[in-house]
């Protein structure tokens, strides 16, 4: 008999393939978040669980599941949905999925640094609202991304990877981190210095560290304060590492040159929320990694760890 498992949203084939051929799979079919009482019924006696980020795995939802529930795979390199230590104390393993990631979201981060610093956005709404009459020398001035400051918070793998990006545009790179040394920092051509140093010296601020105790609220009043009135904050990890209220006070009141935002509190983000009514901000819905190659990979490696999971081998690629 195959092991039971629940997948709680149709990923790509690359992935469900993999799934239906080891399991008895169970799928969450339609393009929603599954509801939270649905779920609960529907992971009854399965020893897996494929999960998003959309679902809240917590102690609730294993208990539901069972005592036979042996693994949670997240779709996903960011786990902050899942309860790990609810998760530890059941025995149940965590996989997610590192690394096929990294350069699609980067590219996001860079492209919002480009879209806010150059008004992209913004061009091309006016463009589009039927307002470009004639070329002017102070048209839709932007801010310089070549030879600008950049400061990288979380030089993780994609923090490292917007280094990287950025320095094929002569970017100085400065770098924060709790635990990063001088030298994980020179290899990516950064300095590493404080995160006041970071806030108070860089043109663009951009952050790539995992949503966690630590980090929520991380770009507060406070923080918002030390940057520079021209700075603009890129935010491609989760959106609670930001506080929300304080970065519309701060766009509001100019204490920020702008904001590209691929992350929110919540998602999605209201069509009436403030920060849709500022120019100089940019939002996108939670698209880091979505590319073609890129979410079939993230299907492919979240199938193995749930198989390996469920078959009680070791994870591909398990939170450890
Ligand atoms: C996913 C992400 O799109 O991997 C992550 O942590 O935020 C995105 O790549 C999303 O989490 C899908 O579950």
């Amino acid at each position: 008999m195959k092991p039971k498992v629940f997948v709680t949203r149709a990923i790509f084939d690359a992935g469900l393939d993999l799934v239906r051929a080891a399991c008895d799979a169970n799928v969450w079919e339609e393009d929603r978040p599954i509801p939270r009482d649905i779920l609960l019924e529907r992971v009854r006696g399965v020893e897996g669980i494929l999960s998003l980020l959309t679902e809240r795995m917590d102690g609730e939802v294993m208990d539901a599941a069972g005592p036979q529930l042996k693994v949670i795979s997240q779709f996903a390199v960011g786990y902050d949905n899942v309860d790990v230590p609810a998760a530890r104390e059941r025995g149940i393993k965590i996989g997610n999925t590192p690394g096929v990631l990294t350069d699609a979201t980067a590219d996001i981060a860079f492209a919002l640094l480009l879209a806010t610093g150059r008004r992209i956005v913004e061009g091309a709404d006016y463009v589009r609202a039927g307002h470009w009459k004639t070329w002017g020398p102070a048209l839709l001035l932007g801010q310089d991304v070549t030879g600008a400051t950049l400061g990288i918070v979380g030089l993780g793998r994609i923090g490292q990877a917007m280094a990287r990006r950025a320095a094929g545009f002569d970017m100085k790179l400065l770098a924060y981190g709790p635990r990063l040394t001088d030298e994980e920092a020179a290899e990516v051509g950064a300095k590493r210095v404080s995160l006041d140093e970071l806030l108070r010296e860089s043109d663009y601020v951009s952050l790539h560290c995992p949503l966690n105790a630590d980090t929520r609220h991380l770009m507060n009043r406070e923080t918002f304060a030390k940057m520079k009135p021209t700075s603009i904050l890129i935010n491609t990890t989760r959106g609670p590492v930001v506080d929300q209220a304080a970065l519309i006070e701060a766009i509001e009141n100019k204490v920020i040159g702008g904001a590209g935002l691929d992350v929110t509190d919540p998602e999605p983000l209201p069509a009436d929320n403030p920060l849709l009514t500022f120019p100089n901000v940019v939002v996108v819905p939670h698209i880091g990694s979505a590319s073609v190659r890129t979410r079939n990979k993230m299907a492919e490696m979240s199938a193995l760890n749930l198989i390996a999971g469920v078959t009680g081998q070791p994870l591909p690629n398990e939170v450890k």
